[in-house]
């Protein structure tokens, strides 16, 4: 068989251990041809593709990034860009297409199931907000770089008495914030899913300067919205699955906390940090036992599924319920994280 394979949307460390696993067993146990797809989607469109065999992935499991490139491409809003997936999927007789992604490069596999066409879809999102599985790779990565920071900010913050703000990823699902908030002992967590009362937010800082705690850290996902108002955005510019860009909600949040109750307050944007470098353990394995289900799957035949973590086993479930619905944050978690806040 020959089988493509493709990285889409948002990088995530793991990516090149997915990659090196169905090279390693497609090619090395089942005797199968892999191509690699350059730059997701447009890739495909472009027929910009290159062999893989053992050296192409040999030393990149600690590698972060993807060694095939990735971007935001949609086939399905470009023009002419279904008709030139097809004919490149005919030209260089691919047989079926492992895409590793989140919610938009799944969901376009999905369509391209829907046409015929044997996909199989590994899931990926430093945002962990991907339905079917418990957690995506590239997460504990994230989760762990921002812990990083915020441990190295409470000593500066206690220096100078100061409020640290630290902005994290998360569009729509304050997965990174949460975990990272906690691991990290911050103050105050703001997530997308419970919009803020800034006002609030205020009054615990001040509380806990009442008590002699003049040092705070507050972390907040850049999809964070407060209670009256919208999303804060870096510019009006929209990608091609619609979304628009993020950021900038830290920021407004530390000046209003300056504002309000007069403390010196400082914003750290960690936003790209936490998608770059290598893979924890954690994730290497987790995206090993992705890429290993995944070429499992096309030798066994398989189509339109994804392969996802569920009580510790990788199984497969139809790619049509991974996407369409976020995994957002589990409100009992949040609620666990408040007897922390101020
Ligand atoms: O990968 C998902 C994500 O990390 C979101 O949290 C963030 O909003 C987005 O990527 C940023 O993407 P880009 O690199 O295209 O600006």
């Amino acid at each position: 068989m020959r089988i493509g394979i493709l990285t889409g949307g948002g990088d995530c460390p793991g990516l090149n251990a997915v990659i090196r696993a169905v090279v390693r067993k497609g090619v090395g146990v089942y005797g199968h041809s892999i191509v690699g797809i350059r730059h997701g989607w447009r890739g495909l469109m472009d027929g910009d593709v290159v062999e893989l065999d053992r050296e192409e992935v040999r030393g990149i499991l600690p590698r972060g990034g993807t060694i095939l490139g990735s971007s935001r491409t949609n086939p399905f809003t470009a023009t002419g860009g279904v008709e030139a997936v097809q004919s490149t999927i005919e030209a260089e007789r691919i047989d079926a297409v492992i895409a590793i992604g989140g919610e938009d490069t799944l969901g376009v596999a999905h369509q391209f199931g829907a046409a015929g066409v044997r996909m199989i879809g590994v899931p990926k999102t430093i945002d962990n907000d991907l339905s079917e599985t418990e957690v995506t790779f590239g997460f504990d990565t994230a989760v762990q770089t921002a812990t990083d920071a915020i441990d190295r900010l409470h000593t500066t913050a206690e220096s100078h008495d100061r409020v640290m703000v630290v902005e994290v990823m998360g569009r729509h699902a304050g997965w990174i914030a949460l975990h990272s908030g906690l691991a990290g002992g911050a103050n105050v967590i703001l997530i997308p899913e419970w919009p803020f009362d800034i006002a609030e937010v205020c009054e615990r800082l001040r509380h806990r300067s009442r008590r002699g705690e003049t040092a705070s850290i507050v972390v907040v996902a850049e999809g964070a919205v407060p209670l009256e108002g919208s999303m804060t955005l870096k510019s009006g510019a929209v990608d091609e699955f619609g979304h628009v860009q993020l950021g900038g909600v830290g920021t407004m949040v530390t000046e209003e906390i300056k504002a309000r109750t007069g403390f010196d307050a400082r914003v750290t944007i960690l936003g790209h940090v936490l998608r770059g470098g290598t893979p924890t353990a954690f994730d290497r394995v987790l995206a090993t036992r992705f890429g290993i289900a995944a070429i499992d799957a096309v030798h066994d035949g398989a189509a339109d599924v994804m392969v996802a973590l569920q009580c510790g086993e990788i199984v497969r479930v139809p790619i049509g319920d991974a996407v369409g619905t976020l995994k957002t944050v589990d409100p009992a978690l949040y609620d666990l994280a408040t007897v922390f806040f101020g």
